[in-house]
């Protein structure tokens, strides 16, 4: 039986178009999945709606070069539709790079091209949706027509799912002029087939179970290149709970055997799977539970449709394993899913809150519902056992890997990658539920059973056996993502560190690489600051005995200045402290530093780089505007770089 890794397998657009006969075409630049997610759903909305046969696909599996002819000679071509998330300082995403490659460097005119884009942004960076927008202002200054707006989806605001059916409704109702196209009743056309396979069972070897061995490890067999579609399956050495209040674990993983290099300051993907209660209550919402280990066979009904989900394999298989199901539920599933409700009293329940975005977001979102509570709450308990599986399988966003900045040093962590994750679990305002981590609580998990800890509840159960015995040494599957965050080449440049919480992660593999430089009989190290604030010094203060360590190793050229947030009656944080130690920053400046900041986006970095701005005003005497000035000209020069989420 083949896998259902489907697709064309042709990286030609124009004979992929002519070969599947598609008529419009849908490309996503995607990073953590949300993007790719939104083309899917537009895609198929755009199909069933105009009758028009709509293929969709990743940026990077094309080549560009009969963009320009596609018009002339794909007969009946009407529309390119892209979605663009932008990355880090404006960055494309990972599959868009060859892409804007041919962007800046290849593309020809364009004339009689329709295209519209929409952009998955954050309000609270610099660069804001600097991807959607460079894609919409090349493809325009090259003749092409945007028909509609260029989406802007800001993730900032939490509005991204909003913005986004804003901009699909009112580029809709364009499209319908601007290629006077007619509407339909939208109906759902599945574009996979799925069959429960009889003569099956779960243990049959050919049944992919989602063990590592299936989904983590090339299908080829051949070990790596390992990436963010084939990821390692690496074991973890050790864990520590560095926070026993709060949880914040640090792991350590083997990478030796993968060939997988890192570089001190990148990313480390890790791949969860769901925890034991979120698989059952998806089962269940959907009156599975009594045949989750059904063997069920995923074939492709079009072509240019890829699928990581292997076949045969089980209904609770897909759910584990596949399925993002713990995240909050969109109004458009919602929207989508009442075709199939299970009697009319849900199915006008349903209605009405996708129609309605307050009262969506007063009985859905405000609730920390994640899909089967909301179906649930929609169908008052009623099972959903009219929903076809092909349907949930499409219109379910499939699990992505979470990114951690690594927290270890290429230099002297050389096989061993170490990240430091607090774990998530929020109490959700005005009810009894927590809304939990996937992969927090996935390593929260393997924390307590590889120490023996048995006194701690975890918040998630995960099955850390694996169906076949497989997980065990508690392997993790991950990749390595490249990022731009990284230590000045010359290790005499001065540098100065920002990482409240979790913040600090970047900053400890900095040090160890600093104090690995000084082991290895590097003398010219420059200055180094690390400014660090947690709550209680009793409390979160993460890496606590290690930081001793360090300044011994370093000396005097390491200052380790913390913030703690609650222990006076003043909220005292990092900035504060960099305002107090502002004359010894602006020399450091002055002797060329290198300036880092890591942790959250929305709040923190934007009063450090506040912060950094007054330093510089009192400092050199100068108004705050030239100061900005300054501290731009830094961000220019790359000397001020941010690792920020
Ligand atoms: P708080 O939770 O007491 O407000 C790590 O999370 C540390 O960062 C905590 O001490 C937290 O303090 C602090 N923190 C919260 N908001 C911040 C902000 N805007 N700038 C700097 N630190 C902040």
């Amino acid at each position: 039986d083949v896998s259902a890794t489907g697709g064309s397998g042709s990286r030609d657009l124009m004979q992929t178009l002519k070969e599947t006969g598609k008529k419009a075409l849908v490309l996503f630049g995607s990073q953590t999945g949300t993007a790719e997610d939104y083309a899917h759903k537009f895609a198929k909305e755009f199909q069933a709606r105009f009758g028009i046969p709509t293929m969709c696909g990743d940026l990077a599996d094309y080549d560009y070069d009969s963009l320009d002819k596609i018009v002339a000679d794909v007969s009946g071509f009407r529309l390119v539709v892209f979605f663009n998330a932008t990355y880090g300082e404006g960055e494309p995403t990972d599959n868009a790079i060859d892409f804007f490659d041919y962007l800046d460097n290849e593309c020809e005119d364009l004339s009689g091209l329709k295209f519209a884009c929409f952009g998955l942004g954050n309000s609270t960076y610099e660069f804001y949706n600097a991807a959607g927008k460079k894609v919409a202002d090349i493809l325009k200054s090259k003749n092409a027509e945007l028909v509609g707006e260029l989406g802007l989806g800001d993730d900032g605001r939490g509005t991204m799912d909003e913005d986004y059916l804003s901009w699909k409704d009112s580029l809709f109702e364009v499209i319908k002029g601007a290629l006077s196209l007619d509407e339909k009743e939208a109906e759902y056309e599945a574009s996979i087939e799925v069959t429960e396979v009889a003569n099956l069972t779960k243990d049959s070897p050919t049944v992919s179970l989602g063990e590592p061995d299936a989904k983590y490890v090339s299908l080829q067999g051949e070990a790596g290149p390992f990436d963010h579609t084939h990821p390692f399956l690496a074991p973890v050495l050790k864990t520590k709970d560095l926070s026993p209040n709060r949880h914040c674990i640090h792991a350590e993983l083997d990478l030796s055997g993968s060939n997988m290099k890192y570089l001190t300051g990148d990313h480390l993907a890790i791949w969860p799977s769901n925890p034991d209660s979120k698989v059952s209550k998806m089962l269940s919402a959907l009156g599975l539970q009594d045949r989750k280990d059904a063997v069920i066979k995923i074939k492709l009904l079009d072509p240019t449709v890829h699928s990581m989900i292997p076949s045969p394999t089980t209904y609770g298989a897909v759910i584990r394993h596949y399925l993002e199901i713990s995240g909050p539920v969109s109004r458009q599933f919602i929207g989508s899913i009442v075709q199939f409700a299970p009697d009319e009293e849900t199915k006008q329940r349903a209605k009405e809150i996708a129609e309605d975005k307050v009262l969506f977001q007063k009985r859905i979102i405000d609730q920390g519902f994640n899909i089967a509570d909301a179906l649930l709450a929609l169908s008052n308990g009623s099972e959903w056992s009219t929903v076809p599986f092909a349907f949930i399988i499409e219109s379910i966003p499939h699990i992505q890997p979470r990114y951690y900045s690594i927290s270890s040093s290429a230099l002297s962590d050389r096989n061993t990658v170490h990240v430091t994750v607090m774990v998530e679990a929020n109490e959700v305002a005005g009810t009894d539920r927590l809304t939990t981590g996937v992969a927090s609580n996935l390593l929260f998990d393997i924390e307590l059973a590889q120490n023996k800890i048995a006194d701690i509840e975890p918040f998630e159960n995960y099955n850390l056996e694996g169906p076949r015995g497989k997980f065990h040494n508690y392997r993790l599957p991950v990749h390595v993502r490249r990022s731009t965050f990284k230590l000045p080449s010359n290790p005499n440049t001065p540098i100065i560190m920002v990482g409240p919480g979790t913040g600090v992660a970047p900053f400890r593999g900095f040090i160890r690489e600093k104090v690995r430089q000084v082991e290895n009989g590097e003398k010219s190290t420059g200055e180094i600051v690390l400014f660090y604030g947690c709550r209680k010094s009793t409390e979160d203060f993460l890496y606590k005995e290690e930081w001793p360590e360090y300044s011994k190793k370093l000396g005097d050229r390491f200052k380790f200045i913390t913030a703690f947030s609650r222990e006076a009656d003043k909220k005292v944080y990092v900035q504060h402290k960099m305002l107090e130690h502002k004359k010894e920053l602006a020399d450091l400046l002055d002797k060329g530093a290198f300036f880092y900041v890591c942790g959250d986006a929305s709040k923190m970095a934007r009063d450090v780089q506040k912060a950094l701005i007054k330093v510089v005003a009192q400092e050199k005497k100068v108004p705050e505007d030239d100061a900005a000035e300054m501290v731009k000209q830094l961000k220019i020069q790359n000397r001020y770089q941010e690792d920020v989420w």
